[in-house]
């Protein structure tokens, strides 16, 4: 009998990462970020300078690091070389350059690999959330889900979570327009682009509250498993 693995892709702040942790701990299954082994990926390259926009340089050392991504949802970790990187791959300097260095076929043939590896030891199964979960990884995955929101709601979201922690609105307004353009290119790329499978159930995230989200997700994964 084949683990169960929950396939959930969509652009940034969609929700997904919340989304995905929450269905994960609720129907005690593993969680991966995949999102978080690009970053750490670039984060490497960053700190040994490599320069990101040189796709041949970037596939020449994307064998080095060793990423490893721990899959409990109560608290995902990611190492690289056995340092935590969790704080600074999300900071401004790799989140302008990840999508150059996810856009090399090496880096992705790289870490998909790794990716379907997490999914083979999960004990009872896993929640993998990216932007190619439906369609290239888990081809064959229990449930596909492809959460979108409108371009308003995904910035109203994002804004007020920046808000939250005390950013300044000129900063916000600069995180949105680099927003749009992470998914303009991720979505355009040759290899594995952002996109919803055939089989993948869409979820419009607009008007929804997170627990309606959750929900939703949570009774398709067990209608399927
Ligand atoms: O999900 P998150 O915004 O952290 O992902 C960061 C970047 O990693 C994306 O903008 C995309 O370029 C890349 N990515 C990808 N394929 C995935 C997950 C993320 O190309 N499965």
């Amino acid at each position: 009998h084949a683990p169960v693995v929950v396939a959930i892709d969509g652009p940034s702040g969609s929700g997904k990462s919340t989304v995905s942790r929450a269905v994960a701990a609720r129907l005690g299954l593993s969680f991966l970020d995949t999102g978080a082994m690009y970053r750490a990926m670039t984060w490497w390259m960053l700190s040994n300078d490599i320069d990101v926009d040189d796709a041949e340089a970037v596939a020449i050392a994307c064998g080095k690091p060793v990423i490893v991504s721990g899959t409990d949802a109560a608290g995902p970790t990611i190492t690289v070389d056995g340092q935590d990187v969790s704080g600074p791959i999300r900071g401004p300097e790799v989140t302008a350059k990840v999508s150059a260095v996810s856009a090399v076929p090496a880096v992705r043939a790289r870490l998909v690999e790794l990716q379907r590896g997490c999914a083979e030891v999960a004990p009872r199964g896993i929640v993998a959330e990216g932007r190619d979960m439906g369609t290239v990884v888990f081809p064959g995955a229990t449930a596909k889900v492809f959460l979108t929101a409108s371009g308003a709601a995904r910035a109203a979201r994002r804004a007020a979570e920046l808000r939250a922690k005390g950013v300044d609105e000129a900063t916000i307004a600069a995180m949105a327009a680099d927003l749009d353009r992470r998914d303009a290119a991720d979505s355009s790329r040759e290899t594995a682009p952002l996109a919803q499978a055939p089989d993948a159930v869409l979820v419009d995230t607009s008007e929804l509250t997170l627990d309606q989200v959750i929900d939703t997700v949570a009774a398709l994964v067990e209608e399927r498993a």
